[in-house]
């Protein structure tokens, strides 16, 4: 029997409610698909720091060190890029693709959105997030200075160009050129694209690629972003599909070893309350699963989500309206191991 060993770091507010939901779904599928799931929980964030003494403690790597993938829930402040540098999870993938079913919950009119299908690659561990800085002595100025290898634009740049390849061979690259000339994003793209000639690539100025997603969100199929500029544009994508809630990520190194995260956070104002969207955190099993090559349980996953949908059956992130039906998160768990089962 194939067997993977995961853990899950459920840290803080909704993680701690949509990790143990997705287990759930994560755990009968197993079952169903003939492969076993062994999990073991680690601390991270705020719990952490109380009984560890760190945000990221040691034997929270320990533990994640050599397994088949990490479940994250989220944390609202330390631990998450410790996290991301130690296993250098430098490539994030970010999908986003809207259901037909809530196509009307997005911000945008329906008709911009059918068909909408992106895949954000994010660099994770470099850029402003990792370069040097500080506070001056006088305490009277701050910086963070966004630096970048040419040789970290190349790898995530040949990730991008894979998942093109992959895909409908349309890469964007998201980049500021003309005030920060010295992080030549597309000409190091353009060079590595070379080896990939089914792939067409296009620069664009990361101000208007903001504006192009909210005005034609169809255009795109990939976006290469540094790991500021993939943070905010990536948030942009929740705003298309209706509900930040609705997104899951990978985040994986060089040797396939991944953690999956939704792109959601905490959300303190929800949290505690069991209503939370599990679909984010299902979303990234839905990428642990094709990581692992467990296709025939992908697709279990998704006709049962797509069918819960179509039923009507909604969390509260979702806004439902008559004749929807409002479910919190445990409902929609039964939901979905119900549909499983079929
Ligand atoms: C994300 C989050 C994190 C980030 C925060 C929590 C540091 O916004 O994963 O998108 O900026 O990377
Ligand atoms: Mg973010």
């Amino acid at each position: 029997m194939r067997k993977y060993h995961i853990v899950a770091l459920p840290g803080e507010g909704i993680g701690k409610e949509v990790v143990p939901a997705a287990i759930t779904i994560l755990k009968r599928l197993a079952e169903l698909h003939g492969f076993s799931v062994s999990i073991e929980y680690g601390l991270i964030g705020q719990a952490a720091l109380k009984e560890l003494g760190a945000y990221f403690p040691e034997e929270t790597a320990q533990l994640c060190q050599g397994k088949d993938g990490i479940l994250f829930g989220a944390v609202s402040q330390g631990g998450l890029l410790e996290l991301r540098q130690r296993f250098d999870f430098f490539a994030n993938l970010r999908p986003v693709k809207v259901f037909p079913s809530l196509i009307d919950k997005s911000s945008l009119k329906s008709e911009m959105l059918e068909g909408v299908d992106i895949l954000f690659v994010r660099e994770l561990v470099s850029g402003i997030y990792f370069g040097a800085s500080g506070r001056t002595q006088e305490n009277t100025s701050g910086y963070h200075t966004m630096t970048y290898s040419d040789r970290d634009i190349r790898r995530i740049a040949r990730i991008a160009l894979t998942k093109a390849q992959q895909r409908r061979g349309l890469l964007t690259v998201a980049h500021k050129e003309n005030a920060l000339p010295h992080l030549p994003w597309t000409r190091l793209v353009f060079q590595e694209a070379v080896s990939f000639p089914e792939v067409t690539v296009t620069g664009m100025l990361v101000d208007n690629l903001a504006m192009q997603l909210v005005i034609d969100p169809q255009q795109f199929d990939v976006i290469l972003a540094g790991n500021l500029f993939g943070d905010i544009l990536s948030d942009l994508g929740g705003a298309l599909v209706g509900s930040i809630g609705l997104l899951g990520s990978a985040s994986l190194n060089s040797s396939g070893f991944a953690m999956y995260e939704a792109i959601h956070g905490t959300a303190p104002a929800i949290a505690g309350q069991g209503i939370a969207n599990p679909l984010g955190t299902l979303a990234s099993v839905v990428m642990m699963l094709e990581q692992w090559g467990e296709l025939g349980a992908v697709q279990s996953l998704k006709q049962a989500q797509t069918k819960i949908l179509e039923c009507g059956y909604r969390t509260a992130d979702l806004n439902p309206q008559a004749p929807e039906i409002l479910v919190n998160t445990e409902q929609l768990i039964e939901l979905l191991l119900n549909e499983l089962s079929k």
